[in-house]
């Protein structure tokens, strides 16, 4: 169906479409059923087996660490698990050692989640700039002219949460590393959905929450720090899981938990400082599974092809109008449309059975590699109705 590789095997393991069309993966994603039926062994073995599941759990973290490196292909030593994508923003908030009189960099239409971190360090001297946008569109030029030499950290979304507006992280990466600007990307709603290459990018800190497009249990998802910017980043917090109960061992050792002497790991799992949702990583190891075997490119490949049919119809409509961008290197898997008695529209489309965002005066489409053609062209007859 599409790319090289068919994804429709997939569709079984959501039951969620035989009830509905669900094209809101930008909101939350479905729970794979693989994934269901891991976290109930794990529940179950909770209840009624002694707990002598660690070993077994701190293994499943370990591949978890790797899988999520390919996604974005990174190294596993530069990723941590977080539990959602505020978590890495706030680390490096503080972790960057930012004084008075320093700048971040911000687009203007920022999902609050990487901007209220930001904020936060006001009332320490530190400017938050907004950099305008064209109609949501975030512009390569107004961001090298809003550079000072104060500019220290520039943060922005691997894909705009409203429109779909994919950035050009190549060329935003490019600059910050000409400016020596530390250059973080919110990448919850394009990672599992887009090709990333974070070291084409030069991307300095990704951070990703699992519960959208990875289609992960609330309460996941991870951070990669490069190992070039490592240096650049404190250990702003830290706890008994950040430092090595390994000492060049596979498995940890906790048969002497009264010693303080203990280094925090090189690697990017110095953030992560306490016990871990085992349950929930069951979970999203299972989805990674899916993801990683359907493969990053032919999904981006698939979710391209849904939405075309989607924006073409909308092109040759009257009565609709896009408010995402057409350029084709800013195309993700969502889009944007409005119209008259948009409200209205959203909640016929739910009566309907399929659902979608009501944003900003504006519906927005999202779906994922289980979706098909005939959900899109159910969409479409509606909308003509
Ligand atoms: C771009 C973007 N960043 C972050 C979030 C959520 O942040 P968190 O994972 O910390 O809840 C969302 C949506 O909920 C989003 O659209």
């Amino acid at each position: 169906m599409a790319g090289k590789k068919s994804l429709s095997h997939l569709r079984r393991y959501f039951p969620l479409t035989k009830k509905c069309i669900y094209l809101n993966n930008a909101s939350e994603g479905p729970l794979p059923l693989s994934a269901k039926r891991v976290m109930e062994k794990f529940l179950y073995d909770s209840s009624y087996t002694e707990n002598e599941h660690d070993p077994e759990s701190f293994r499943i973290v370990e591949e978890v660490r790797e899988k999520c490196a390919r996604l974005i292909k990174a190294k596993s030593s530069e990723i941590a698990l977080t539990t959602n994508t505020s978590y890495g923003l706030n680390l490096v908030c503080r972790g960057l050692g930012l004084k008075s009189g320093d700048e971040i960099l911000l687009p203007e239409v920022e999902f609050p989640a990487n901007v209220y971190p930001w904020l936060n360090l006001r009332s320490e001297g530190i400017r938050v700039k907004f950099i305008k946008t064209e109609n949501g569109f975030f512009d390569i030029s107004r961001f090298h002219d809003a550079i000072t030499p104060e500019t220290r950290v520039f943060s922005v979304s691997f894909v705009q949460f409203l429109n779909g507006y994919k950035n050009d992280l190549k060329a935003l990466g490019e600059i910050c590393k000409q400016k020596d600007i530390f250059f973080v990307v919110d990448g919850i709603q394009g990672v599992g959905n887009q090709v990333l290459d974070v070291k084409e990018s030069e991307v300095d800190l990704l951070s990703c929450g699992g519960h959208k497009w990875l289609l992960s249990p609330p309460g996941t998802g991870f951070v990669y720090l490069s190992s070039e910017a490592k240096r650049s980043l404190g250990t702003p917090f830290s706890g008994w899981l950040s430092v090595d109960w390994c000492q060049g061992k596979k498995k940890p050792d906790f048969t002497n938990l009264l010693r303080y002497d203990l280094k925090p790991f090189e690697t990017a799992r110095r953030f992560e400082f306490g016990s871990y949702p085992f349950l929930d990583i069951r979970g999203f190891d299972a989805c990674l599974d899916m993801l990683l075997s359907a493969g990053i490119k032919n999904i981006e490949k698939h979710n391209r092809r849904l939405l075309k049919l989607l924006i073409d119809h909308i092109n040759s409509s009257s009565r609709y109008e896009l408010k995402s961008s057409l350029e084709e290197k800013h195309l993700s898997s969502i889009i944007n449309f409005t119209g008259p008695g948009i409200g209205r529209l959203h909640s016929k489309l739910r009566q309907k059975g399929i659902v979608t965002s009501l944003r900003e005066a504006g519906i927005r489409v999202s779906p994922h590699f289980y979706n098909n053609l005939t959900e899109i062209k159910k969409l479409i007859e509606v909308l003509e109705s």
